[in-house]
């Protein structure tokens, strides 16, 4: 609860205004029973239209004070509510922002994004009824109770007397809905991540004709929610006509008490019909309160899932670093001693006391099978994971002692998943470096063979790319990565498996264009086919976390099984396929 104090206290007025209105309202509530009682007793009973005038004024003024306290209490209690959720999101998006990539693969970006919409609104909106309801219910309660013990103290025996069987429903109820309300988030959970994970994979599932199989998935996890669902409002539809049932036995009760009180005159006939209304007014509000504790239960359940965003720390942080002004000006790296595994706590590290240096300027082909740790041992350079063990050098200096900005603005990766954005080629490949020119812009997008293709588009780079970059083919997707790495003018370059998808010719051309125009720039190239190394300073040949091989390409042939291995499989193919 501490930690919410600071989204209230800048709306802190709104928190206070908004359920004092709300008591504004009650209070008129309250009122109008009394005055009708008033209008019968002394006005239409007695046939004075003078009365009748008086009070009717009085009850129209009262309204005019409850529309005042209603609407406003509505106002102060949606801004409160809306303005807090906004703050909490503000904030919860910003440390997401912050994740390192561990943080992020221990949620899952389904449930970030399910936590930071969905369940801040359930948030948002128990804050809204609890400042509209939190002294409404309890005030109606005992204000209704209050006048009718005025008025009768006799007859609000009787209703006194039939409280406790309301209550006690009402607990019965909250015990056996409470769970099966809070069970209704985490089917609701599962239904968003499976929606979520089909549409966004519409495509693999179409391509592998699994459309079958995710439409089980959905009508399981829909299934499964409307059983929930069900299960929940069961109980609450059934105690409804038992309320009911209550209330008119009530009613029932009082006019009966009533109305022998009326026959030998010691109570008015206007006060039996004011008395009436205390009672739906009291059960109303047992009935708001028990709506209000239901809801909070779901609530509840959110809130303690956006804690566990907004409590997450980034386990990658520059605060400690000892050069944070310092900026990389070679783009020299040095893996000593690293090791490193995903899950802390178990199995085999995915590299295992790694030793490399890389000269700036130099290029260096990685070579390796899937899963040999290729991607995570470069992912280290720009600290997106940080080793268990031994260090990552960039110029000599641990990459924690710089700041991660000048870190990472010294290094471009061009991941193996790469994305593009919704917007124009310009605009995606301006994410590199906001402030290039068009021409700079055209210029790394020859670079990475990309010119060619974007020029052959109608609308050249102002094309838009649609959601992810669908309407460029794999190889063109690539390319626009590569250029947009460029942009930056990193000093170190990483590719990942960066041209997988791109022709040999242009892939070719690419790295000799890349030679000659970016020759300072420290060049790592992950690569399935030998052919896209075979030219590089030295490749480290990767096997299971290890390096097993390190060398020029003519070198390794002499002295690296792991490297003819991979070598004479490719040359078969090739031959294969050329034959
Ligand atoms: N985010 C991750 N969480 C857990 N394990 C991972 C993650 N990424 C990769 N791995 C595991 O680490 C090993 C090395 O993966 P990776 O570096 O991607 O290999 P490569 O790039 O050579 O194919 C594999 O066994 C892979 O399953
Ligand atoms: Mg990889």
């Amino acid at each position: 609860m501490k930690r919410y104090g600071k989204y209230i206290k800048p709306y802190l007025s709104a928190f206070i205004i908004g359920p004092i209105l709300m008591v504004v309202e009650v209070l008129g509530e309250i009122m109008l029973p009394k005055f009708m009682a008033s209008i019968i007793n002394e006005g239409v009973v007695p046939h004075s239209t003078a009365v009748i005038v008086k009070y009717g004024l009085f009850m129209i003024l009262t309204a005019a004070i409850m529309f005042i306290g209603g609407t406003g209490g509505a106002y102060f209690g949606a801004k409160a509510s809306i303005n807090f959720a906004a703050d909490l999101r503000k904030d919860a998006f910003a440390n997401v922002q912050k994740f390192s990539f561990n943080n992020i693969d221990k949620f899952s970006t389904g449930s970030i994004v399910t936590r930071l919409t969905n369940d801040i609104t359930q948030v948002q909106n128990m804050i809204n009824m609890m400042l509209r309801m939190m002294l409404r219910a309890p005030g109606m309660l005992i204000g209704a109770l209050i006048m009718a013990f005025i008025m009768n103290a006799r007859l609000a025996v009787v209703v006194l007397a039939i409280m406790p069987l309301l209550i006690g429903t009402i607990i019965v109820v909250i015990k056996f809905a409470f769970p099966r309300f809070q069970a209704l988030q985490t089917k609701i959970d599962k239904l968003n991540s499976t929606v979520r994970e089909s549409v966004t994979n519409v495509r693999v599932i179409k391509s592998f004709v699994r459309g079958d199989f995710e439409q089980e998935k959905f009508e399981k996890a829909n299934g499964d929610l409307k059983e929930t669902s069900l299960k929940a409002f069961k109980v609450i539809i059934t105690a409804m006509p038992l309320m009911a049932f209550f209330m008119n036995a009530t009613t029932l009760l009082v006019v009966w008490f009533g109305g022998k009180q009326i026959i030998v005159g010691d109570m008015p006939v206007g006060d039996l019909t004011a008395f009436i209304t205390y009672i739906t007014q009291i059960l109303t509000s047992l009935l708001m309160s028990s709506m209000m504790i239901l809801q909070s239960s779901r609530a509840i359940a959110s809130a303690k899932r956006i804690n566990e965003v907004i409590d997450t720390k980034t386990d990658i942080s520059d605060d400690d670093a000892l050069y944070p002004d310092k900026v990389v000006s070679s783009g020299s790296v040095e893996f000593k001693d690293v090791t490193f595994r995903y899950y802390k706590h178990s199995g085999e590290p995915v590299l295992n006391n790694i030793n490399l240096k890389i000269e700036s300027g130099e290029t260096v082909g990685i070579i390796g099978s899937t899963g040999s740790g290729k991607t995570t041992l470069v992912s280290l350079i720009a600290r997106l994971y940080d080793p268990d063990a031994g260090e990552v050098l960039v110029d000599g200096v641990n990459v924690k002692d710089y700041s991660l900005y000048n870190l990472r603005e010294a290094v471009s990766m061009v991941l193996q998943k790469n994305v593009l954005f919704s917007g124009s080629i310009l605009e995606n490949l301006r994410w590199g470096k906001e402030e290039a020119t068009d021409e700079e812009i055209r210029e790394v997008a020859k670079i990475a063979e990309a010119d060619g293709f974007v020029t052959g588009f109608k609308e050249g780079y102002e094309t838009d790319l649609g959601q992810g970059g669908v309407n460029v083919s794999g190889g063109q997707k690539q390319r626009l990565c590569i250029a947009r790495a460029l942009l930056k003018n990193p000093k170190i370059l990483i590719l990942d498996d960066s041209t997988s998808a791109v022709d040999t010719a242009t892939e070719r051309n690419i790295r000799s264009k890349l030679t000659k125009t970016n020759k300072d720039t420290t060049k790592i190239i992950i690569a399935q086919r030998i052919s896209s190394v075979i030219d590089a300073d030295k490749i480290v040949v990767l096997d299971d976390g290890q390096i097993v091989g390190l060398g020029t390409h003519d070198e390794l042939m002499n002295s690296c099984e792991a490297y003819k291995e991979i070598y004479y499989s490719q040359m078969d193919k090739e031959v294969m396929a050329n034959g």
